[in-house]
């Protein structure tokens, strides 16, 4: 049995992020969608908050967890006995982001990264353009799975960063 495993920070989780499970979901038996905390990044969302998010927008989806994980992506990667991780790509800067990472984690547990085209009408579809787009007041219903609009606003309002 095959397992892939799509890391990230999911701050919000985008129409995008989806897109990138199912195609990932269709290259393995079993899908597991992890959300991990980066350095470079402030969180809006808690990571329970993300977790529960992704759940539901997967929630039809077979074959897919999805969990936290503290520490290394790579000591996840050997526990969870993944064969491969996939990153979906929106264009060359998310190459250039995800080539480092990617090879680290070679480096660091032997698991091969897959780099996935996104579908291009997603192209634009940013978790931190969406946060950008509600903070200024605008719609990102149709760019995040549901409830997850709501959620952003009510953590923008809050003033909530984790
Ligand atoms: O969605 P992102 O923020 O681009 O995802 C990056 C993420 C969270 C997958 C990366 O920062 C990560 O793997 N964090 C866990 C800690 C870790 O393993 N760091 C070394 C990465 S090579």
């Amino acid at each position: 049995m095959t397992i892939a495993v799509c890391p990230g920070s999911f701050d919000p989780v985008t129409l995008g992020h989806l897109d990138v499970f199912r195609r990932a979901r269709s290259l393995a038996d079993e899908l597991v969608v992890l959300v991990a905390h980066n350095s470079a990044k402030q969180a809006l969302l808690s990571v329970q908050a993300r977790v529960e998010l992704i759940r539901s927008a997967t929630a039809e989806l077979d074959g897919v967890r999805v969990q936290a994980v503290s520490g290394l992506l790579a000591d996840a990667l050997r526990e969870l006995g993944a064969d491969l991780v996939v990153k979906g790509i929106r264009g060359g800067a998310d190459f250039d982001a995800e080539l480092p990472m990617a090879l680290m984690n070679r480096h660091l547990s032997g698991v091969e990264t897959v780099f996935v085209p996104g579908d291009p009408a997603l192209a634009h579809v940013a978790s931190s353009l969406v946060k950008d787009v509600a903070r200024h007041g605008g719609r990102i219903e149709d760019l995040v799975p549901a409830g997850v609009a709501e959620a952003v606003r009510s953590a923008l309002t809050s003033g909530e960063s984790r």
